[in-house]
């Protein structure tokens, strides 16, 4: 068989033909299967990250250069910069007018800190409707359209583990009240785990053990799945970036939107100032003249702790992965098919066969996956734009089951923003002895999505009791018990 020939051949030059130890055991579908799969790796680039990364510990902090990057503030300071917001504002709410927007979500990864079985998605994550984070997102989406009068087309990036369940979920959902021609998933690619000798580890006689390609596969996996096309197809040319983990992020902000057209960049970034040097955000900064991100495992303590003049930290933006990307950009990084982003190492535990074919579950890290991070294209835009926002206002994600940014922080994060919306149209809140919300509240995006939109169409008269359950559905109605 000349396939099975020059594949035996290829992996010998990279000295990995111990992935055809079982060959002669497998019938003829799952040869098939084997060879199919092998014909996706690309060995020769392997081989050359096997080099870089597998023998040495994870590579240190190397540049020198390092100065924090201007951030814009999440409200205006002077009068001349009010004037620019609203300009960047309505500028937004024309580019949705035209149908020049889409919405992008990452949801991919595996959620193994959440302990969840299934797509994260899937995750019941509201305080009253108990509403999935996809929905959440979806009626964000809707409210939008709703309000610019033009349909916001929705990309969904999923990989081969959760791609099945997450397209049924919706479908089962009815896309949570989309056109479903308006929202596509689609899959992101893989890489093969590498054992600590820096062979291809196997998952079965006849696969390999693979893992995603990290939320930068978002690129090529847009590309090759045609949704580029789409998006030029339907007249977007923006793209809105966020991740499924956080259930209070502004899908859609035409102020956002705005800055970064007017601004003329290329990939814009929101950023909260960080909580403490240590939080675990990456780090918005300028390396070598580049605005870049250095992740929080990666920055060097005496540089995440580092102060200005003032004492203040002076690498205080942190990065809660939402952007905006111009279609071009992304059309441009990955022309040649591939893609320009770099690879990081992560060390993992990852179930496999040993050369008898015998099952190992392995109790400590046995494996270096790599992952490209969507953030590393920032350093490759000509022109970038870091806005920041407001925590209590746009973050809160679902990481952990237990502790920070779990299923708990989350709620209550939500509801304070909830209260916090109502206080500033005038509604009177049941405060605990430690003034803490005593009562559980959720705004429907169908109904209002800011305090403003709130403010504006709330009627009056509403009061709420210690230990209610308010839900303030699409029109206003009240749900929920007392
Ligand atoms: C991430 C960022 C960190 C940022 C923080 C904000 C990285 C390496 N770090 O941290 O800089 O401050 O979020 O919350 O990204 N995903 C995929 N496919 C993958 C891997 C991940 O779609 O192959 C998606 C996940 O579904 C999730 C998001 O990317 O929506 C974040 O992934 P995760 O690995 O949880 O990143 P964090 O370490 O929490």
């Amino acid at each position: 068989m000349a396939e099975l020939t020059r594949m035996r051949r290829k992996l010998q030059n990279c000295e990995q033909e111990h992935l055809l130890t079982f060959w002669d055991e497998l019938g003829a579908a799952a040869q098939d299967a084997l060879l199919e799969q092998l014909e996706t790796v690309n060995f020769e680039q392997l081989r050359d990250y096997i080099e870089q990364f597998s023998s040495e510990a994870p590579l240190g902090f190397e540049h020198t250069d390092v100065a924090p990057p201007p951030v814009l503030p999440h409200k205006p300071v002077t009068a001349e910069q009010a004037e620019f917001y609203q300009q960047a504002k309505d500028r937004g709410n024309q580019l949705l007018a035209e149908g020049a927007v889409a919405a992008c979500v990452v949801a991919g990864g595996q959620g193994t800190r959440l302990g969840f079985d299934g797509p994260k998605g899937c995750f019941q994550a509201t305080p009253v409707a108990k509403k999935p984070l996809f929905q959440v997102f979806a009626e964000q989406i809707q409210a939008a359209s709703n309000r610019s009068g033009k349909a916001i087309p929705w990309y969904i990036m999923t990989s081969r583990t959760n791609d099945t369940q997450t397209k049924a979920f919706l479908r089962r959902n009815h896309y949570f009240g989309l056109e479903p021609d308006n929202v596509r998933c689609f899959r992101q690619g893989a890489m093969p785990a590498i054992g600590l000798d820096g062979k291809l580890l196997l998952k079965s006689k006849g696969s390999l053990a693979m893992s995603p390609d990290g939320h930068g596969g978002i690129l090529p996996a847009l590309r090759k799945s045609g949704s580029l096309d789409d998006m030029a197809a339907r007249g977007a040319a923006l793209i809105s970036y966020f991740q499924v983990d956080n259930p209070m992020v502004r899908c859609i902000d035409p102020l956002f939107i705005g800055l970064h057209d007017l601004h003329g960049s290329e990939m814009s970034a929101k950023a909260l100032p960080k909580r403490d040097p240590m939080e675990k955000l990456g780090n918005f900064c300028v390396v070598d003249g580049k605005t870049s991100v250095i992740e929080y495992s990666d920055m060097p303590d005496e540089l995440a702790m580092c102060t200005n003049d003032q004492g203040f930290l002076k690498f205080s933006a942190g990065s809660i992965a939402i952007h905006i990307l111009n279609r071009s950009f992304v059309e441009r990084l990955t022309k040649d098919g591939g893609c320009s982003l770099p690879f990081h190492r992560a060390e993992k535990k990852v179930p496999h066969i040993d050369a008898t074919g015998k099952k190992i579950t392995p109790d400590q890290f046995n494996a270096i996956k790599l992952e490209m991070f969507v953030f590393d294209a920032l350093s490759l835009a000509d022109k970038t734009l870091i806005l920041e926002t407001q925590r209590d206002e746009e973050f809160s994600p679902i990481k952990n089951a237990e502790g920070l940014d779990s299923p708990m922080t989350c709620l209550h994060h939500q509801v304070r923003r909830a209260a916090n919306w109502l206080e500033e149209a005038g509604v009177d809140l049941p405060l605990d002895a430690d003034g803490q919300v005593a009562a559980a509240i959720e705004i429907s995006p169908l109904f209002a999505d800011s305090a403003e939109e709130l403010a504006a169409k709330l009627e009056p008269g509403l009061t709420i009791a210690s230990g209610q359950q308010l839900y303030l559905g699409s029109r206003g109605q009240i749900g929920g018990t007392k």
